[in-house]
């Protein structure tokens, strides 16, 4: 276990890596990765602007490379390829993942990993790496509005106790967000399985970026 100091945001130009960028900005330097340069160098400078903190840019493998812990905002398994190119760079790291395999099939989202969930799909490629999956709850637009309080619950899983205070430490630097342990890797199954919850929630209710909070 080492000190994080630079996390770096794996695909950080999407709506969540933004989010993220902009709320850590306060506790830590942070990297958004691209697979194009001038986009996760347009993308950091709108997240400078908005927090007032410098956030870098570069590509995903120089992210990677640089960051002590890296967050991977990608989309599903589209994103498989690129996990397995930084392999290397990710060795002996904090690797966390938001990723939600899911479907929209006639109005309703469903849960769709391919094997377990997306997160032991990761973790079978980073064998080096220290995988968790945290964050799947946390709406971006609620990330990205600054002066809204997050009073929400995020389950983590990890095989390691260890792990889950290292991401602990991560969660709880944005103001009000709760990290709970939810248990190994595999709980990543139940974790990731809440996204498509919320969000049939929110489209048969009319509510719009639900989360949740444990009581
Ligand atoms: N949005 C939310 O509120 C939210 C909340 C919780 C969890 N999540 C989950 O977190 C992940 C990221 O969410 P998001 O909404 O930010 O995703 P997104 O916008 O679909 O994708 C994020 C970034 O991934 C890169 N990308 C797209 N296709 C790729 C491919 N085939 N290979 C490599 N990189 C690719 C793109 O960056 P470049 O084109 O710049 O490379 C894109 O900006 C998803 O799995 C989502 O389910 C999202």
């Amino acid at each position: 276990m080492s000190e994080i100091g630079r996390i770096g945001i794996v695909g950080g130009t999407g709506p969540l890596g933004r989010g993220l960028a902009a709320r850590l900005s306060h506790s830590y330097e942070v990297l958004i990765g691209s697979r194009v340069e001038t986009r996760a160098a347009e993308v950091a400078e709108e997240a400078s602007r908005l927090t007032g903190r410098k956030v870098g840019g570069a590509t995903n493998l120089d992210v990677a490379r640089a960051c002590d812990c890296a967050i991977l905002a990608l989309p599903d398994l589209a994103a498989t390829e690129l996990i397995q190119e930084m392999e290397k760079e990710l060795w002996g790291k904090l690797v966390i993942s938001p990723i939600v395999p899911m479907k929209l099939k006639d109005g309703r989202f469903t849960y769709s990993p391919s094997d377990g969930s997306a997160a032991e799909t990761v973790a079978s490629i980073l064998e080096g790496s220290r995988v968790a999956a945290a964050f799947h709850t946390v709406p971006a637009p609620k990330l990205l509005a600054m002066g809204e309080r997050l009073e929400y619950t995020v389950p983590v899983a990890s095989e390691r106790r260890e792990t889950f205070k290292e991401v602990a430490a991560v969660v709880s630097s944005i103001q009000d967000l709760k990290p709970l342990y939810a248990g190994p890797l595999s709980s990543a199954r139940t974790v990731e399985a809440l996204t498509p919850l919320l969000l049939n929630l929110g489209r048969l209710n009319g509510g719009k970026n639900l989360s949740i909070r444990i009581v």
